[in-house]
């Protein structure tokens, strides 16, 4: 749908489908979220649309409505849409139980973490809090604004960027640890090639970075390759990236085990 300017008209995923109710939001959100949706300024979001909702609680999160120009994110695909029930997925797992794999390779002293396609910032504010200098990238506006209030006492430096080429990160910066978490298998071929090399460039040469490449069945809507551990490990080497992990595991989250859902793990070295 366009608007009159030419822009694109899209949901900002944190409105609903005509139907919903506040009493469907309020089932699917805690009262946290809905607290933070209220007290949540939206400068760019056009309050001019909202629909008449009715239900036991008026709930701002579910009557929200933007007109922004499109950000065509290909490997981004489908979290705008989902994002309110992802960023409570998102913020429901410990860091620990997620990263258990790779725990052992973190540093320990106070260094500059990347956490590229962070999400809500969840494992960023996990480092920044711990005392380390934490950058969270992120394109999707739906998870980065709810994540920046989430965790807004965490010291995060939130750069709205994307893969492959990390183009707003500025020239020669550097880090300790480069962390891409379910991102990876979002880009395709040409992509992985290209951002490959980027984020080698990053990393320092006492650096370690880890990923992870979901294995199973795609989720509803996302735009998913099949990603061996293999090829990346192959494709990291080209760069002088030496494989130190190499692991599969079961899914965290319990509904993504029962879909048979497995994960690569896999930290670099050079
Ligand atoms: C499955 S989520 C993982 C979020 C977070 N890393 C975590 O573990 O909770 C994938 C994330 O990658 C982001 N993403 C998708 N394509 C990307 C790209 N090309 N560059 C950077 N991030 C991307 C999405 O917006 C989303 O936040």
């Amino acid at each position: 749908m366009a608007s009159k300017n030419g822009r694109k008209a899209v949901r900002c995923g944190r409105c609903r489908p005509r139907g919903h109710t506040a009493a469907r939001a309020e089932k699917q959100a805690p009262a946290a979220l809905h607290a933070l949706a209220d007290s949540w300024p939206q400068p760019d979001l056009n309050y001019s649309r909202l629909p008449t909702l009715t239900g036991p609680r008026r709930c701002s999160a579910a009557v929200r409505c933007t007109l922004q120009p499109m950000a065509m994110i290909p490997g981004a695909q489908g979290y705008s849409e989902q994002a309110e029930q992802l960023v409570i997925q998102y913020e429901s797992i410990s860091f620990v139980e997620k990263h258990r794999a790779v725990l052992h390779l973190l540093p320990d002293a106070p260094c500059d973490v990347l956490d590229i396609g962070a999400g809500t910032g969840a494992d960023a504010a996990w480092f920044a809090d711990a005392g380390h200098r934490a950058v969270a990238v992120e394109p999707t506006a739906e998870l980065r604004n709810p994540g920046m209030s989430l965790h807004s006492a965490s010291s995060i430096e939130w750069v709205d960027d994307c893969l492959p080429d990390l183009s707003k990160l500025s020239q020669g910066r550097m880090f300790d640890l480069v962390m891409i978490t379910a991102v990876w298998m979002h880009l395709d071929e040409n992509e992985r090639a290209t951002a490959m090399p980027k984020v080698a460039s990053l990393l320092r040469s006492s650096g370690v970075l880890t990923m992870s490449l979901r294995h199973g069945p795609n989720a509803r809507g996302r735009r998913t390759f099949d990603v061996s551990a293999e090829e990346t490990v192959q494709l990291a080497s080209k760069y002088g990236l030496r494989c130190t992990l190499n692991v599969r595991t079961e899914s965290a989250r319990q509904f993504n085990r029962l879909a048979g859902i497995t994960w690569s793990r896999l930290a670099f070295s050079f």
